[in-house]
């Protein structure tokens, strides 16, 4: 099924096929080995357009709509999982609010550049006691003339440690709770901004998760991103596009691991035939084809909302929620399809396991989408059908 898709969106999706196949896939298992960034990829990626996709023209980005951005994310992902961080992160987090929120001015100096690939960026909202619950951050910003002084420390941030650019949230009214929080765009290079500890991780090996310290940080007024006290909407808003990206990637991930087990499936034989003649095999394979086609559509689904201008929190969390615990499953069972072989790390599929157990929590839990889903099925009074 096309969804409809346009001539465009075809032709962008198999140029990120053709791509993802020749460039990132070679490269997948050895920056999965050695853990380093994946830093060409990320090169590779703003030359090919595909880290300011929804930016429009003026900005320096391709002027695309979701959809297409979610069918070059599932092709990215299903060649290397740590390469689609860079691209999600860069696209849905840092460059959409930037877009929707920024002054001109902002847009011209920080857009540009982040649309074009030329730095990264990065969203510091998690802290080591507010992860789930946002609202409780401690970081603080206190006005001090024509600049805000930013103190305390953000955590598990993607891209934070190769980031230029870095949008922090930060509570300028912590009586006003939620409602006082703020977003500054903080350049990386602004005395008082420090890196801190480099995260060792289950999976996305090639992917960079750093701590990130203010220490007396100091970020002119101009760098605030839309509205003294509008950061935690501005957040949540990101956050919904977010969710899109990360079921893309939830895609790309279980696609592969379809991939993985046909091909495996073919060549394998056991009781004298192929595996792909054996019952038990057939049936794990058609479960693995249904629900990530079932993930895809959801996907779409979101996207679509989102193109169309209308509120899809619960269509994202919906995307996001289904797609990544499929590509959970649909890992786990093209491991049990390679049997012993898919222990080992030789076989993609050990790799597509670990990476794609990130899905599920990195930009909320499934316990988190849950909450958004039921938050906003109750509230509409009736099952969620459309
Ligand atoms: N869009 C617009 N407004 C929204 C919104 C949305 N999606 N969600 C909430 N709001 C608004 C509400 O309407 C409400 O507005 P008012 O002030 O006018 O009443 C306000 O925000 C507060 O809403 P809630 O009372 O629902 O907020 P809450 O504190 O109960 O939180 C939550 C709701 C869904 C649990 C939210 O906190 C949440 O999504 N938590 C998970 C955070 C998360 O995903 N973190 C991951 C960080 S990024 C990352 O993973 C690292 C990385 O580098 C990739």
């Amino acid at each position: 099924m096309e969804f409809g898709l346009t001539e465009e969106q075809k032709i962008i999706r198999q140029t990120a096929r053709d791509f993802a196949e020749e460039q990132l896939a070679p490269l997948a298992a050895e920056y999965d080995r050695t853990e380093e960034f994946t830093a060409p990829q990320a090169k590779m990626l703003g030359e090919m357009g595909f880290l300011g996709m929804m930016v429009p023209e003026e900005y320096g980005g391709s002027g695309l709509d979701t959809i297409t951005y979610v069918l070059a994310m599932e092709e990215v992902s299903r060649a290397c999982a740590a390469s689609s961080v860079t691209m999600t992160v860069q696209n849905s987090l840092v460059c959409w609010p930037i877009n929707e929120f920024g002054s001109d001015e902002q847009k011209r100096k920080y857009l540009v550049p982040l649309a074009t690939g030329e730095i990264l960026g990065c969203y510091a909202l998690s802290e080591p006691a507010a992860g789930s619950d946002p609202a409780s951050m401690a970081t603080t910003a206190v006005e001090d003339g024509d600049e805000y002084v930013l103190n305390g420390s953000k955590i598990f941030i993607s891209n934070g440690g190769v980031a230029k650019v870095c949008l922090v949230w930060a509570q300028t009214d912590r009586d006003l709770k939620h409602r006082g929080i703020t977003c500054f765009i903080v350049e990386t290079s602004m005395p008082g901004f420090q890196v801190g500890t480099e995260e060792k991780k289950l999976g996305i090996h090639g992917s960079n998760t750093v701590e990130l310290h203010f220490e007396n940080c100091r970020v002119p007024k101009t760098n605030i991103l839309g509205k003294i006290g509008d950061g935690f909407k501005i957040a949540m808003q990101t956050l919904d596009g977010g969710r899109i990206g990360v079921a893309a990637q939830a895609v790309g991930i279980g696609q592969a691991c379809i991939d993985a087990a046909v091909k495996y499936s073919h060549q394998r034989h056991a009781f004298g035939k192929p595996l792909a003649e054996i019952e038990a095999i057939q049936i794990k394979i058609a479960d693995m084809a249904t629900e990530v086609q079932a993930s895809r559509l959801l996907t779409y689904h979101a996207a679509c909302q989102k193109d169309q201008g209308v509120r899809f929190s619960k269509e994202a969390a919906m995307a996001k929620l289904h797609a990544s615990e499929t590509a959970n499953k649909v890992a786990n069972m093209a491991v049990q399809i390679h049997g012993g072989y898919g222990y080992l790390r030789d076989f993609p599929v050990e790799r597509l396991y670990r990476d794609a157990r990130i899905t599920e929590i990195y930009e909320g839990t499934s316990e988190i989408q849950r909450l958004v889903i039921s938050s906003a099925t109750l509230k509409e009074g009736r099952p969620a059908t459309e």
